[in-house]
């Protein structure tokens, strides 16, 4: 089942987070609608802007020349997972590539899965 191996996907992205500041170590898996899984971890930095694992996989896809997408699934959290959902920024960056019915998936452990949708997570969502 291709949840599964996005949660393989993103357990494995959240390994190589630098998250050297918040300590709070985020992956992300990102299935396009070509079939390939672009993965993601959070960059932080010195400085004030991290850059969140979300946005590391699109960012990637996009430069490959994705444009559509399926599902994108999220695990997150300092020692234990936690449900971690996509903050206020990457929600908005979603929504420049995906409509308001774009399943996201929040992966926290054995049997907590929970899915959302990006219209659920962002309402009103702002666009010109
Ligand atoms: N972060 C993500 O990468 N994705 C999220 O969904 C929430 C937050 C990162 C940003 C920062 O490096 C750390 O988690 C703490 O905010």
């Amino acid at each position: 089942m291709v949840i599964n191996e996005l949660i393989e996907v993103a357990k494995a992205a959240r390994e190589n987070a630098y998250a050297p500041y918040s300590g709070f170590k985020v992956g992300c898996a990102l299935l396009s609608k070509s079939g390939k899984i672009y993965s993601g971890c959070n960059v932080e930095n010195g400085g004030i802007m991290a850059i969140c694992s979300e946005r590391t996989a699109f960012v990637k896809a996009i430069s490959e020349g994705e444009r559509e997408f399926e599902a994108l699934l999220v695990v997150g959290g300092k020692d234990e997972l936690i449900y971690t959902t996509p903050c206020g920024y990457c929600r908005q960056f979603i929504s420049e590539f995906c409509k308001s019915d774009f399943p996201i998936y929040m992966y926290y452990g054995d049997e907590k899965l929970e899915k959302k949708t990006l219209e659920e997570l962002l309402p009103e969502s702002f666009s010109l």
